[in-house]
């Protein structure tokens, strides 16, 4: 967990340089199979333009309306020690973390009540899963935590009555990312008809 260098070879065989920040390419099927989440980091700091790196792939991700996400990236050591100390689920040493908020009032005009309750959540996991794979480019690893109270972040973070914490999302580098997979975690998938199993062609 501390002081040891991130392991490139976990991510990918190469690694070239975008924008100053050293990065590993990793095939986008590959980043799926070894996506993980990580709750041991090394002991030190991610670097404000790998943030920012990381902030933008979570813009990127697909959204219902323009206007809606607000992205709080946190790095303040003695804040991550508070967050720590309030936010239940937050059980790791990230030294950083994303916090992807939702702006109710213009989620609210642009996309109505439902959207605010569903489809503002779809733009919250579909940042999750861009941070997922952006950081095994760079050598990071990620936890998606929401295990807390929206006052908790709110005080935390200082956000307005109507920006609401959606999911905080710990940041840090990680020596490896070749954890086994969480067991338990299956789904089913249906043809056609909810019951009936997919297969496949002449199955
Ligand atoms: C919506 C959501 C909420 C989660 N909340 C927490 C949390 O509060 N604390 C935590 O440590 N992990 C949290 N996780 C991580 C899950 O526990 C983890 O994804 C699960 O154990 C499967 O492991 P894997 O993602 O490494 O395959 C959350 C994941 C998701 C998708």
């Amino acid at each position: 967990m501390s002081g040891t260098k991130s392991d490139p070879s976990a991510v990918g065989s190469t690694s070239t340089s975008v924008a100053g920040i050293e990065t590993h390419p990793v095939d986008v099927a590959e980043g799926m199979r070894r996506r993980r989440m990580h709750r041991e980091f090394e002991d030190r700091p991610v670097p404000r333009a790998v943030l920012e790196r990381m902030a933008w792939s979570a813009t990127r991700a697909q959204q219902a309306r323009s206007g809606v996400r607000h992205i709080v990236i946190v790095d303040d050591p003695d804040l991550m020690t508070v967050a720590r100390q309030v936010l239940p689920g937050f059980v790791n040493n990230a030294p950083a973390m994303l916090v992807h908020c939702t702006d109710t009032i213009r989620a609210e005009e642009v996309l109505g009540r439902r959207g605010v309750n569903a489809a503002t959540w779809i733009d919250a996991g579909a940042a999750c899963a861009h941070l997922a794979l952006m950081g095994q480019t760079l050598g990071l690893g990620v936890c998606t935590v929401t295990s807390w109270t929206d006052q908790a972040v709110q005080t935390l973070l200082g956000l307005p009555a109507h920006i609401r914490p959606d999911v905080t999302v710990a940041v840090g580098y990680v020596e490896s990312t070749r954890k086994p997979p969480a067991r338990g975690f299956k789904t089913r998938l249906h043809h056609n008809h909810f019951g009936t199993e997919f297969a496949r062609d002449g199955g």
